[in-house]
C-alpha cells in the first residue's frame, strides 16, 4: 500500500529522511534500517568547510520548530566518498544532496564537481540552491542562472551516469514569479523531480519561543503551512511532469497524508525526528496507511494531488 514509484525508482514507502541530518553520509544504512523509505545525505560541498560560528542551531520548543544557520558544515566530497565506500547499495535508496562552497569563485562548477564525484553512490542527486545560510546561494533559483546550472550538471550526468535522476530543492520563500521561472526551467525535460521545500527565512505569526528571532532557516511545525502551500502551487505548475518531494513540518501520518494530497509523491522530514525520536517513522507509516485506506485509496499514487484544484 505504501510502495511508490518515482523518477524510475521503486520506493518501499514514501517517508524519507531530509538532508542535513547526515551531512557527511556517515549513517545512511542505519537510517534506512530505522524504516525510512529513502535517505538523503548532505549537503556535501566540494571542499570541507566548518560552517558558521556556534551557537548555530536553536530549538523553538514551544513551537515544535528549529532555527539553524549551520552554513553547510561538512567534510567535503573526499570525506563523503570515503564514508560512502562503506554503504551497501542493497540497504535501500540513497539520495545525495550537493551544494557550493561559501568562498567558491564558480558555484556552478561546484555542483558539476559534486555530481561527478558522488553520482556513482547515489540513487538520485539533489541540487540544493535553497539554503538561506550561504550568502546569495538562493540567487541560483533565478531563471537564467538556474538554466545554466542545470545545463552544466546535466552535461556531467550525460558523461558519468545518464540514468541518475536529478532533483532541485527549492525555498519556500519564493514569489509567484520565482515559482514560474523555476517551473519553466525545471519542467523543460532535464530535471526529474523537485523538493519543496527547504527552511524559511520568514517568521510566521504566532511563534512563542524566545529563540524565534535568531537568524537562520526555520523548520518544523511552523513551516508546515507555508511549505505545503508552495508544494501545491508547484504541483499546479509542473505536477503533470515532475514528481515532487514534500518537506516541511511533517510530524505525523496526517501531515504526510496532507502533503501527498497537496501534490507530493514522496515526503521527507527532519525536525520532527529531533522532537520525537526514531519511533516516529513507524508511527507515521502506520497512520498514513490507515488514512489512505479509510479514504478508499489503494495506493499512495491514487492520493497524489487530490486536494489541488
Ligand atoms: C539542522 C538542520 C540542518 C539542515 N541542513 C540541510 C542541508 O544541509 N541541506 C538541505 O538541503 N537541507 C537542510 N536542511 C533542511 C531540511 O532538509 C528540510 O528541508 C527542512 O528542515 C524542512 O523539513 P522539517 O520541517 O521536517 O525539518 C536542514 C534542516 C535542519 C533543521
Amino acid at each position: 500500500m505504501l510502495a511508490v514509484r518515482a523518477f524510475g525508482l521503486d520506493f518501499p514507502n514514501p517517508i524519507g529522511l531530509a538532508a542535513g541530518f547526515d551531512k557527511n553520509a556517515e549513517v545512511p544504512g542505519a537510517m534506512l534500517r530505522m524504516g525510512f523509505g529513502f535517505v538523503e545525505a548532505g549537503t556535501i560541498t566540494p571542499r570541507p568547510q566548518s560552517g558558521n560560528p556556534r551557537p548555530r542551531i536553536f530549538r523553538l520548543s514551544e513551537d515544535l520548530g528549529v532555527i539553524n544557520r549551520l552554513g553547510f558544515n561538512n567534510g567535503g566530497i573526499e570525506a563523503a566518498r570515503e564514508n560512502l565506500k562503506q554503504f551497501d547499495a542493497r540497504s535501500g535508496l540513497l539520495g545525495l544532496n550537493i551544494g557550493a562552497n561559501k568562498t567558491s569563485e564558480d558555484r556552478i562548477a561546484d555542483y558539476a564537481a559534486g555530481f561527478e564525484a558522488l553520482a556513482v553512490y547515489a540513487s538520485y542527486i539533489t541540487i540544493n540552491i535553497s539554503s538561506p545560510n550561504t550568502p546569495n546561494l538562493r540567487d541560483l533559483q533565478h531563471r537564467d542562472e538556474l538554466a545554466k546550472l542545470i545545463g552544466s550538471v546535466d552535461d556531467v550526468r550525460k558523461r558519468v551516469k545518464p540514468q541518475c535522476p536529478l532533483l532541485v530543492k527549492i525555498a519556500p520563500d519564493l514569489t509567484e514569479e520565482d515559482q514560474d521561472d523555476i517551473a519553466a526551467v525545471t519542467g523543460s525535460g532535464v530535471i526529474d523531480g523537485l523538493i519543496v521545500s527547504n527552511t524559511t527565512i520568514s517568521r510566521p505569526g504566532g511563534l512563542r519561543s524566545t529563540k524565534s528571532h535568531e537568524q537562520g532557516g526555520l523548520s518544523g511545525k511552523p513551516l508546515f503551512d507555508l511549505s505545503t502551500n508552495v508544494l501545491a502551487s508547484m504541483y499546479r505548475k509542473v505536477g503533470n511532469k515532475l514528481p515532487i518531494i514534500g518537506v516541511g513540518g511533517v510530524a505525523s501520518g496526517a501531515d504526510a497524508y496532507k502533503k501527498i494530497r497537496h501534490g507530493a509523491t514522496l515526503v521527507q522530514l527532519y525536525s520532527a525526528l529531533t522532537y520525537r525520536g526514531p519511533a516516529l517513522v513507524t508511527e507515521i507509516k502506520r497512520d498514513l496507511a490507515d488514512l489512505l485506506r479509510a479514504d478508499g485509496f489503494a495506493s499512495v499514487a491514487d492520493a497524489i494531488g487530490v486536494d489541488v484544484k
